[in-house]
């Protein structure tokens, strides 16, 4: 089902609210964006970039893109659409914030739910690939740390494996507005990091703290497996994750030997509800 007009942009330099006109976003102040021919808009001002090309690399987006359009996630993409379905109810303004190349996106909108949606990230490459396959959501360059959304507007926010600012969040949020997130628990992807590390990091002690101006609502754990047959989809998998470039050479060797690998998937999807007081 194609997303229905997202309306709440608002400008990256002076905050009013964006409006489009023909391949344009405008504001009141005359500050204008143009729409990349993919179809996506950039509003991360060059003074709030700390590099040149932040975010993922055009390599890291098109190793995403390929590990997950083989379905390997697919289980996470449904109980995301489950939980989204469980708490919220009636047409959604969403934000996916990190949406990377927007395969969440794609997979809740293909339940039929009615949403009107916005994805944002912060790499260039990954807008554009979402952009690419999806012309019927707004899709955006910017941060987390300065959303170009207006204040009180989203029913619900999706942190997948991203960076949370939940000061942000809390604030494009309506006052009973969703955050969803998922990340990763201790044994996600422990195999991979056995073969790459020669030791694995102790876990994280306790819970992750909850973040002020929100209550939590529900919490699960998803665990299953996954078996990767080939060398391409381990090198895809170890070239979307932070393990690339975390694991020494030798530890990439070793990945790169294998060419079956069994997996445990582990994350927790943790569902917050905006509160106040
Ligand atoms: C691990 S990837 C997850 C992507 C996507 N949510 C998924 O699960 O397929 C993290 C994403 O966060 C993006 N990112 C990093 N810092 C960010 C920021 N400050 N604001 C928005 N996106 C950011 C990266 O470019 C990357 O696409």
């Amino acid at each position: 089902m194609p997303s229905l007009p997202f309306q709440a942009l608002r400008c990256p330099l002076d905050g009013s609210a964006l409006t489009r006109r023909d391949m344009s976003w405008r504001c009141e102040a005359g500050h204008s964006y143009d729409v990349a021919r993919e179809g996506y808009v950039h509003l991360l001002p060059v003074q709030n970039k700390r590099s040149k090309d932040p975010g993922d690399s055009k390599e890291m987006v098109a190793a995403r893109r390929h590990f997950l359009s083989a379905g390997y996630y697919a289980p996470i993409a449904q109980a995301l659409a489950e939980t989204l379905r469980a708490h919220s109810h009636g047409p959604l303004s969403c934000l996916d914030a990190g949406c990377g190349e927007g395969y969440y996106l794609r997979e809740v909108q293909s339940t039929g739910m009615s949403l009107s949606i916005l994805g944002l990230d912060i790499s260039k490459w990954a807008v554009q690939a979402a952009a690419k396959s999806d012309k019927s959501s707004t899709w955006v360059v910017g941060s987390n740390a300065n959303l170009p959304v207006v204040s009180g507007t989203l029913d619900c926010v999706l942190c997948l494996f991203g960076f949370p600012v939940y000061a942000e969040f809390a604030r494009v949020m309506k006052t009973d507005g969703l955050l969803i997130q998922v990340d990763t628990g201790e044994q996600h992807l422990r195999e991979l990091r056995e073969v790459i590390y020669p030791s694995l990091k102790p876990p994280r002690e306790g819970e992750a703290p909850l973040p002020e101006g929100f209550s939590l609502i529900d919490e699960r754990a998803l665990c299953f497996n996954i078996v990767l047959e080939s060398r391409e989809a381990i090198a895809d998998l170890l070239a979307m994750t932070p393990h690339l470039y975390r694991a020494s050479q030798a530890g990439r060797e070793n990945a790169a030997a294998l060419e079956r690998l069994s997996l445990s998937i582990d994350v927790r999807i943790r569902c917050l509800r905006r509160s106040f007081g």
